[in-house]
């Protein structure tokens, strides 16, 4: 027998993310057998789950008509956004197939996604709610349906041109050749990360319609704090980190005003205010840097409590130099003492993001 090479040993790698969803895990495996019966694929579950998805999904593997590999993560590194790249690292087969484990998404489809590629003409082939034919209906509900046409129209609009042959950007089901994507490049990984390959590379995509169904069983992990990871995702990937970090600095900014405003309402003397409320978003501001903006440095970059003492020595010590150099600038060169705050906040904002890449975050 020759050896054949690891990442062609499967004709595709069905990657399929999963967060508790033990009453869909055995639904799906069935299914995506079903559907694949005479086709040399293996499916991949990447699960996060603290149920019993992935007891339920090793033992029914055990005796499915398609290879079944579980990995089980105790630290769900990236969310569903790093589950899926890493399926697809573990892939056996070049060719993968990225679906949801709610059954929204059919298994019966992925015959037609393999056809579309075998065409040969794509990188990348979407399967599409938004595209002749394809539906949404599964959305639970009218708010769902609206915010999901929303997003789908601003972020491609945000990227005009890698985004042109994609109606779905947002969708969590499509094939990828792995061989053509850089997948060192998706830091951080996206949370969408269909969106995240296409937005980083030229990629050619195809597309094919499919009804979004309701969700099998279990609950939607669809949430607040995910549309604002969304959120964060969209500006890094178009305007950069430094951006992100923009955004938080001036919500720091504003807070600061209103912090201060009610204070000196209720008759704390202002300097006290000030102090007050500079502490107050000098912490602010450092959690959601951490949150947002180096999330996926700070891991590397020594202990919460050293990045803070950091931070806050930084902000401190700045904000005292800011202040004599307002001093000097104005009473040296009489220019209006607005105008030069204005020119110290911008040089201090750029000076602030380099310091905390480079020093606070500094592996
Ligand atoms: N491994 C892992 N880790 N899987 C996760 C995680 C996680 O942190 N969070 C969610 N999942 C899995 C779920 O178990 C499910 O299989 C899939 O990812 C989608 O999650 P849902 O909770 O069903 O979210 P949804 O239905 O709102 O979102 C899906 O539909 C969107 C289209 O409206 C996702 O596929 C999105 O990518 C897609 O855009
Ligand atoms: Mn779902």
């Amino acid at each position: 027998m020759s050896e054949a090479t690891p990442a062609a040993s499967f004709a595709a790698s069905i990657i399929v993310p999963t967060y508790n969803e033990e009453g869909n895990v055995a639904e799906l495996i069935s299914r995506v057998s079903t559907a694949l019966a005479g086709v040399h694929a293996e499916l991949i579950i990447v699960d996060d789950s603290n149920d019993e998805t992935p007891v339920i999904a090793r033992a029914l593997g055990e005796t499915a008509a398609i290879d079944v590999t579980v990995i089980h993560r105790d630290v769900a590194e990236g969310g569903l956004g790093g589950a899926v790249v890493a399926g697809i690292r573990a892939a056996r087969s070049n060719v993968c197939v990225v679906m949801d484990g709610d059954l929204q998404h059919p298994p019966e489809k992925i015959p037609q996604l393999l056809a579309r590629f075998a065409q040969g003409d794509a990188d990348v082939v979407v399967a599409s709610r938004y595209t002749g034919g394809g539906t949404a209906n599964g959305l639970s509900d009218q708010v769902r349906v609206a915010v999901s046409r929303l997003s789908t129209m601003v972020t491609k609009a945000m990227f005009p041109v890698r985004l042109r042959e994609c109606s779905d950007p947002m969708t969590g089901f499509f094939l990828v050749d792995k061989t053509a994507v850089d997948w060192e490049s998706l830091k951080p990984r996206g949370f969408k990360i269909l969106l995240e390959m296409l937005a980083r590379q030229p990629l050619r995509v195809a597309e094919i319609p499919f009804d979004f169904q309701a969700r099998h069983a279990g609950e939607s992990k669809a949430s607040f704090t995910q549309g604002i990871r969304f959120l964060t995702q969209l500006t890094q990937l178009r305007f950069g980190r430094m951006s992100v970090f923009a955004l938080i600095g001036a919500l720091g900014a504003v807070a600061n005003v209103l912090i201060m405003a009610v204070l000196t309402g209720w008759s704390v003397p202002y300097v006290l205010a000030a102090i007050v409320a500079s502490v107050v978003t000098i912490i602010g501001n450092f959690l959601l840097i951490e949150l947002f903006v180096f999330r996926d440095m700070k891991a590397a970059a020594g202990p919460m409590w050293m990045r803070f003492a950091k931070s806050f020595t930084f902000n401190a010590v700045e904000a005292v130099v800011r202040i004599a150099a307002l001093y000097v600038v104005v009473e040296t060169w009489h220019v209006s003492s607005v105008l030069a705050t204005a020119v110290l906040l911008a040089i201090a904002f750029i000076v602030r993001y380099v310091f905390h890449s480079l020093v606070v975050y500094k592996p």
